[in-house]
């Protein structure tokens, strides 16, 4: 996807918003008004109508009921009333894996200040799938929630959710999935009956920036209170005005991406255009994370031996937007927690760099952004 002379390979920080649902938005934003909270006249009803079908479209790419959905800021408020939500009760450990996004391990931070709570890390291995063994042991009654990120942001891992099941529910601890990249590269109601509570953002999805959703099972819903208090607003578990559009642009977004498994095999077969592609660049290009064929399919993360990340992304502006790793902690200075973890050696953490493409990317695209690569390459001194 081209835009303005820059090739766009960086889908998993932001996906561009649908024109289909920048549409629908904007005939709420421009000719419509109206609280959904207003039930007293016609435009409130409106407003509470167009809320209620966007709820809709989501519950069916969950699998799920509507009255299951919590609308909330993104990802990271969904993730932390997931966690800050919950009742703990006697069970005063929480454990989650150790390739999380910061917006998991920070709540688990405060939750251990503030509420004295055992914070516990599982390890992965060096594709980023959980250790389930070590799972397996640290589980007991005394453990609240796992929670653990699906569909990895950085490495594209996709987790095995049924024996991470099998291993919490023999304990009842309450299992929740950070499912912000998981609408583009798996099929939800797969794996729903595997989860207690997931959280989702619709700018991963070709949807706006600004709203997600929290998705609690119904049978658990008592053991949640809300993080944020006020009006009452959906039944009381997140007060604030719903944004209409937002959630309008959401459920549209979930409309469109329905059909997941055509999504799916379409991003699958670009990516590994680009990974054939890549490799052309030589032997010094290695592949981070689990193989081609069982990751986010629009995900590659790719370490350029002997070369620094920062010095390749910087080299190859404006022209192509590539990252070092997770757009949320790209401004701090230290290397990704994610390929520590995984035990990936110093040369191979420095010069890795996540790519991912999107729908639009067409396959010039991916032979301009190899070319472009491979200017960088030829030009910059290797590190140190
Ligand atoms: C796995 C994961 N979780 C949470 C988030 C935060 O999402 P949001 O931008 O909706 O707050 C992101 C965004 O990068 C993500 O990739």
């Amino acid at each position: 996807m081209q835009i303005n002379n820059s090739y766009y390979f960086d889908h998993q920080a932001s996906c561009p918003l649908d024109c289909r649902v920048f549409d629908e938005m904007r005939r709420f934003m421009v000719n419509s008004v109206g609280n959904a909270h207003s039930n007293e006249h016609a435009f409130g009803w409106g407003a509470e109508k167009a809320v209620t079908d966007a709820k809709a479209n989501i519950a069916e790419i969950v699998g799920c009921d509507p009255d299951e959905i919590f609308f909330t800021s993104g990802a990271t408020e969904a993730n932390n009333l997931a966690l800050k939500g919950y009742d703990y009760g006697t069970r005063k450990r929480l454990i989650h894996s150790d390739i999380e996004h910061k917006c998991i391990i920070e709540t688990g931070r405060y939750l251990h200040k503030k509420e004295g709570l055992a914070i516990e890390t599982i390890g992965v291995d060096d594709s980023g799938n959980i250790n389930l063994d070590e799972l397996a042991e640290s589980a007991d009654e005394s453990v609240s929630i796992f929670s653990f990120i699906g569909v990895h942001n950085e490495v594209g891992t996709i987790q095995n959710f049924q024996k991470i099941a099998d291993i919490c529910r023999q304990h009842d601890i309450k299992i929740h999935a950070d499912m912000a990249q998981a609408p583009l590269a798996i099929s939800l109601p797969s794996i729903i009956s595997q989860v207690d509570t997931l959280s989702l953002s619709a700018h991963k999805y070709y949807g706006p920036m600004g709203i997600g959703c929290l998705y609690i099972r119904r049978d658990i819903q008592h053991l949640y209170s809300p993080i944020i208090h006020g009006g009452g607003q959906q039944d009381g578990m997140r007060s604030g005005t719903t944004p209409v559009p937002l959630v309008v642009g959401m459920g549209e977004a979930s409309k469109i991406i329905a059909e997941t498994e055509m999504v799916i095999s379409t991003l699958r077969d670009k990516n590994q255009l680009l990974w054939e592609e890549l490799k052309t660049l030589g032997s010094s290009v290695v592949l981070n994370g689990p193989d081609i064929l069982d990751r986010h399919p629009a995900n590659l993360n790719v370490s350029f031996l002997g070369f620094d990340s920062a010095d390749i992304i910087a080299v190859v502006q404006p022209k192509l937007a590539i990252s070092s790793g997770s757009a949320c902690t790209t401004g701090y200075p230290e290397p990704s927690h994610v390929l520590q973890n995984m035990g990936l050696s110093n040369d191979r953490i420095s010069s890795a760099i996540r790519i991912s493409l999107g729908r639009q990317t067409s396959e010039d695209d991916i032979h301009s952004a190899v070319q472009i690569l491979r200017h960088a390459l030829e030009r910059l001194p290797k590190a140190a």
